[in-house]
């Protein structure tokens, strides 16, 4: 199938390791040209290279989507190489460090209000875009009763996200600006949140692989699939949705 994403303008944030790398390769593979973003540099720069060497467009630098002034203004740069843009996948989540209510504050700021700043940044240039398409990456987590205990202020705030993202669908229709999410479950990845449970919680491993139907956890490269589909025209009269890539670890029927 072709996804018809040559020279499409694709902003990823948080493409430098795991799901957002993922993605980001994806896009490249298809044909798109593609800007992102990381704190850390040495990660980016190998990504960034790599994508160089073979022969794709792609632009990245070091910002913190938390901070507004700096990420406006990578935003804008990024825009600017790429000439437009056409696509944003909204996928950064960070580390929360912090207890209690300050707990909750980083979840706010880490799983929600990022996204609608990258949300806001960029409508206008989507406005302007060829099949224009916002995704967000949510997460199972959203619905989960059981979480684990650190996950409550994240699920709660991947909940938001769906609920915004449905309401955004909903807004920019007059516009053609598609919005989806897609909700992983645990997914396992070099560097990632799940590859430190293996080694230091093997139980709780266990237990997140034995709540897929398949046994195992998933890949980056499922949630790419899924993320680059629904961002691509391939999905043009898909909007509004959330789809789940999390080897039927929920079990209730998704209408
Ligand atoms: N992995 C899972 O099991 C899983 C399950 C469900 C949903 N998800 C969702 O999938 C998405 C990606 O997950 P992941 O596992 O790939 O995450 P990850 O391994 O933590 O990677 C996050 C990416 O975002 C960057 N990043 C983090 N904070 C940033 C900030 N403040 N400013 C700029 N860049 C930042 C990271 O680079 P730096 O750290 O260098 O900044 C990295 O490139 C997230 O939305 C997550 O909630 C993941």
């Amino acid at each position: 199938m072709d996804l018809g994403l040559t020279n499409k303008r694709v902003i990823v944030t948080g493409g430098s390791r795991g799901i957002g790398h993922a993605i980001a390769d994806s896009f490249i593979n298809d044909g798109a040209a593609i800007a992102t973003c990381a704190r850390g540099k040495e990660a980016l720069a190998k990504a960034l290279n790599q994508w160089h060497n073979q022969g794709a467009t792609a632009f990245g630098s070091s910002v913190d989507v938390s901070e507004p002034e700096a990420f406006a203004s990578w935003f804008e740069s990024a825009v600017e190489q790429l000439g437009g843009l056409d696509i944003l996948v909204s996928n950064v989540t960070s580390m929360n460090e912090f207890t209690g209510l300050d707990r909750w504050k980083q979840a706010f700021e880490a799983d929600l209000l990022q996204h609608i700043r990258a949300t806001e940044l960029a409508l206008p240039h989507l406005k302007n875009g060829k099949q224009p398409a916002i995704v967000y990456i949510a997460s199972i987590a959203s619905i989960m009763t059981a979480n684990m205990p650190t996950e409550t202020e994240y699920g709660a705030m991947k909940a938001a996200l769906i609920s915004y993202a449905n309401q955004l669908a909903n807004k920019l229709g007059k516009d053609n600006i598609r919005v989806n999410l897609v909700s992983p479950g645990p997914i396992y990845h070099e560097n990632g949140f799940w590859q430190g449970v293996e080694k230091y919680k093997p139980e709780l491993f266990k237990r997140a692989e034995a709540l897929s139907v398949f046994n195992r956890l998933g890949t980056s490269q499922e949630v790419a699939n899924a993320a680059v589909f629904l961002a691509s025209p391939a999905a043009s009269n898909v909007t509004g949705t959330n789809l789940r890539v999390d080897g039927g670890t929920i079990k209730t029927v998704n209408f």
